[in-house]
């Protein structure tokens, strides 16, 4: 495989840039949770800081930078017609919250929305704001001005603050290099590795996906606001596209136990005489994660850590590991992006269904002071975009991560984000199938290592769009 270019041909200045870019040198980031009390207020504080969000054409707001998302409560808080909320896609209107998805996303027990902190279809949550800044002192400088601003407006509460991190060393809480596998979507002018570069209309509406068709978009049903400001829906219906160079934004709160997780690794993995054995400790956990603490891959690298700078996503499984000796089958890696070695299918055929089931994820890690506890959670604040919330997030999470029966497999799931099928006994003691020869080996008794405390789905529209909803 190659790195291959990737001619800049979308409008990056109407894309929010948090689609496109990583904000990697951007350490801070923060959330506020708004609630819309005045749709006139709400809508002129939207108009005073549109030339703040960030646009994904090369940055302007190198120090800092702001998003904008809306729940569908907050589509109706802003005065949105009926017909036109009617028109966005039912996983979002109907929010993460309801039981057909809790159940296949695994939100019951310990995970049950009714125990979550913020979201869940909360009916005050009608926007979120996003923050990056390149350290605390300009984070701490940001909020104030941003709080003002809101306070001035009137029209809109802050319901809650939350903040977040990025290590500088990209690490998330388990010890392991995140966010290095990212699709790369085509015409964003970013290049990078054959197999990462995915159809626009995987991650912008109103562009065509990886079926060759145009994703499903909301449109305007009923003609409201300064529809000059919406371009035609591209799949020819005639209305104007609400969704064009939008996406979706699924955002989840997941407290990760990370004394659990390294002492499960170190107990499986105990010498004859008790003691601990470091090495073979962080390899059992580099094949539960599918790349090695540094980032590099297990394919590339299957017996140590090479440390450095080999973290790249130049790879794929069907040469180099067709039997998932290197990589496990059931690694997180590998369960949430077979490649080119999906199922029975040839490469080809693995790549092209692969690529319909990919999100770009954003998460960042966060400490929380709970009530009760004398240590902070700390977790990941989980994002990701993706057009269509069924075909890829939840795809993933329920097709993939928490699927007891992948090929291969008898009765794993996920050991980092994977809930086994409700009420499945067999599924009580945890385990997990590590590829070997001459046999393969199991570890199991696994806790779950993870607990969602929060989430909901959100709007991530255009930087024109956002525009429009001002004048509804
Ligand atoms: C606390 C929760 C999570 C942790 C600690 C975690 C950790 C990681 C790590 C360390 C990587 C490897 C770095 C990389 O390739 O970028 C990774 C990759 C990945 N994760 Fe997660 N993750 C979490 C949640 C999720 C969730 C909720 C999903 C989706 C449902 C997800 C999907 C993926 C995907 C798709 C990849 C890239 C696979 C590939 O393209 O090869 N992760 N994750």
């Amino acid at each position: 495989m190659a790195i291959i270019s990737n001619p800049k041909t979308l409008d990056l200045n109407d894309i929010q840039g948090m689609v496109v870019r990583g904000y990697g040198k951007l350490l801070e980031t923060a959330y506020f949770l708004l609630e819309v009390n005045d749709a006139k207020s709400a809508k002129a504080w939207m108009h005073d800081i549109l030339p703040l969000i960030d646009s994904a054409d090369v940055s302007n707001h190198s120090e800092k930078t702001l998003h904008l998302a809306f729940t569908p409560k907050g589509l109706n808080a802003l005065g949105m017609d009926e017909k036109n909320q009617a028109s966005f896609p039912v996983p979002f209107r109907e929010g993460v919250a309801t039981e057909d998805r809790s159940r296949i996303l695994g939100d019951y027990g310990e995970n049950a929305p009714n125990k979550w902190r913020w979201g869940a279809n909360d009916g005050k949550l009608h926007m979120v704001l996003i923050f990056h800044a390149k350290d605390k002192a300009a984070m701490s400088t940001f909020l104030d001005e941003e709080r003002n601003r809101l306070a001035k407006a009137g029209g809109i509460s802050i319901i809650k603050e939350m903040k977040g991190y990025l290590r500088p060393d990209n690490k998330e809480p388990f010890g392991f290099h995140d966010g290095i596998s990212q699709p790369m979507i085509k015409g964003s002018g970013r290049p990078g590795p054959e197999n990462d570069l995915i159809a626009t209309g995987e991650f912008l509406m109103g562009h065509k996906n990886e079926h060759d068709q145009y994703p499903y978009s909301p449109l305007l049903e009923t003609d409201q606001g300064n529809s000059a400001l919406l371009k035609d829906d591209a799949a020819g219906s005639g209305k104007k596209d609400l969704g064009h160079n939008g996406t979706f934004m699924v955002f989840r709160q997941m407290e990760q136990h990370v004394d659990d997780f390294w002492e499960y690794m170190n107990d499986k993995t105990k010498n004859e005489d008790g003691s601990s054995n470091e090495d073979a400790k962080i390899k059992l956990a580099a094949k539960c994660i599918g790349r090695w603490p540094s980032g590099a891959s297990l394919v590339n690298f299957p017996d140590k850590d090479p440390g450095g700078d080999l973290d790249n996503d130049d790879f794929g499984y069907a040469d180099k590991d067709p039997d998932g000796l290197r990589c496990p089958y059931g690694s997180h890696l590998r369960r949430n992006n077979p490649r080119d070695a999906f199922r029975w299918y040839d490469k080809k055929q693995s790549l092209k269904v692969t690529k319909r089931h990919r999100i770009i994820r954003r998460g960042r890690t966060y400490e929380e002071k709970v009530s009760g506890r004398d240590k902070d959670e700390i977790g990941l604040h989980f994002i990701c975009f993706n057009a269509n919330l069924e075909l890829q997030f939840e795809f993933i999470q329920h097709a993939w991560a928490n699927n007891n029966q992948l090929r291969h497999l008898s009765n794993d799931i996920d050991i980092i984000i994977g809930v086994p099928p409700e009420g499945n006994p067999n599924n009580e003691k945890g385990q997990f199938t590590i590829q070997a020869e001459p046999v393969n080996q199991y570890v199991d008794s696994w806790k779950r290592f993870v607990t969602i405390r929060g989430g909901d789905y959100f709007f991530f529209p255009s930087i024109s769009v956002i525009n429009y909803l001002t004048t509804i």
